[in-house]
Parts: structure tokens; sequence; C-alpha cells
């Protein structure tokens, strides 16, 4: 049998609340996302659509910086797949297409902080140390009732390191 193929789009205020439920469907994985926040911040939302149903999200954050010689880093947030989905390629295809669409920010770094390590480092995250991510923990992780500690808390950061096209020292 054929695996389903989603279509990715950008979504719209109409996809809050499927959105919502998306996010609140993994919350041992995700930060939850009060709807209010999601339509805020809908622009830097993608949304996979199956059916007329939406079944993938991806998004992401500008974080602040403070060095003006830098731009400021980007965070990826919120990737979903719905479960009955999952292991068939969309949650790739959420986050080449969120990379896609951020690097035409030119981003000093992007980064994602995910319990989920071993499918970023499939898509070309390396693990950094969550020193160099202080300003993104304080801002995000001030409020979290979870983990006592961001920098004990077993969500790993790490940023895009895309390979060198020529194949040579990046
Ligand atoms: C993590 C998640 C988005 C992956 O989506 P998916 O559609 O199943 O992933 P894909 O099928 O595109 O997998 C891409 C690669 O990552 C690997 N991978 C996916 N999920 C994995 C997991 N939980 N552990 C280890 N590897 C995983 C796949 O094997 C695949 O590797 P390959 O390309 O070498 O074959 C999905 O499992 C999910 O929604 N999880 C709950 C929320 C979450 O953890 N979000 C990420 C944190 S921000």
């Amino acid at each position: 049998m054929n695996t389903p193929q989603p279509i990715l789009r950008k979504a719209c205020f109409g996809d809050g609340p499927a959105i919502f439920k998306c996010i609140k469907a993994h919350p041992n994985e995700l930060v939850p996302r009060p709807l209010s926040n999601i339509l805020l911040n809908i622009d830097r939302f993608l949304v996979a659509e199956l059916d007329g149903e939406i079944v993938g999200t991806a998004s992401w954050a500008v974080l602040p910086e403070l060095d003006p010689a830098k731009n400021p880093s980007i965070e990826i947030q919120s990737v979903s797949v719905r479960q009955d989905l999952q292991k068939h390629g969309l949650g790739r295809r959420l986050v080449e297409a969120a990379l896609e669409r951020v690097s035409e920010f030119k981003p000093d770094q992007v980064i994602v902080l995910t319990f989920t390590p071993p499918f970023f480092a499939s898509l070309g995250f390396t693990p950094i140390s969550k020193d160099k991510i202080l300003y993104k923990l304080y801002k995000g992780c001030m409020n979290c009732s979870k983990y006592d500690n961001p920098l004990t808390c077993p969500e790993v950061a790490m940023a895009y390191a895309p390979p060198n096209p020529k194949g040579g020292p990046a």
C-alpha cells in the first residue's frame, strides 16, 4: 500500500486550534504552547496537511543577540508528526522546509533543544554546550516546572551544521 503524502504549507490563523492539538499530543517531548501564543506566531509555523487535517507542525523563534557583529540565531521549535504517520519521512520534510525558510534570514546559527537528538542528528544537527545558549535557557526555561535546572535537564542542545557542499572543511 502506498504511504499517504501530506502537503507542507505555511500556516494560517484557522490552523491555530489544530496546531495546538498537535503540540499537546506530545507532552513529554514538546513544550506546550497556548493557542494565543500560536496565533501571535502563526507566521513562524509550517504545517503538514493530509485529507484536510493538520498532521504535522514545525515552527521557529528568533533568539536575542547582544553582539551587534552577529545576526540573531534561530531556534527550531514544536516539531510534531501525528503518531500514526511517524517514521515515513514527514518529520524530516518539515524540518528541512523550516531550515530552508529560516536560511533566508541568514541567522548566525540554527539551534534546537530536544529530547530526540537522533532525529535531529540525522538532519545534520550536532550537540553543543548549553553554555553557548544561556540567553535561550534564561528565556525559555525560567518557567519550567518539570526540571529544576536547565543545565542538567535531559534536553539536548544542538546546532545545525550543514555539510560543506564542496566536501572540504566548513
Ligand atoms: C520526532 C518526530 C518529529 C520525527 O518525525 P518522523 O516523521 O517520525 O521522522 P522521519 O520519519 O522523518 O525520520 C527522519 C530520521 O530520523 C530518525 N528518527 C525519527 N524519529 C526518531 C526517534 N524518535 N529516535 C531516533 N531516530 C528517529 C528516523 O529513523 C529517520 O532516520 P533516517 O533518515 O536515517 O532513516 C516525531 O517522532 C514526533 O512528532 N515526535 C514527538 C515530538 C518530538 O519529539 N518532536 C521533536 C522535538 S523538538
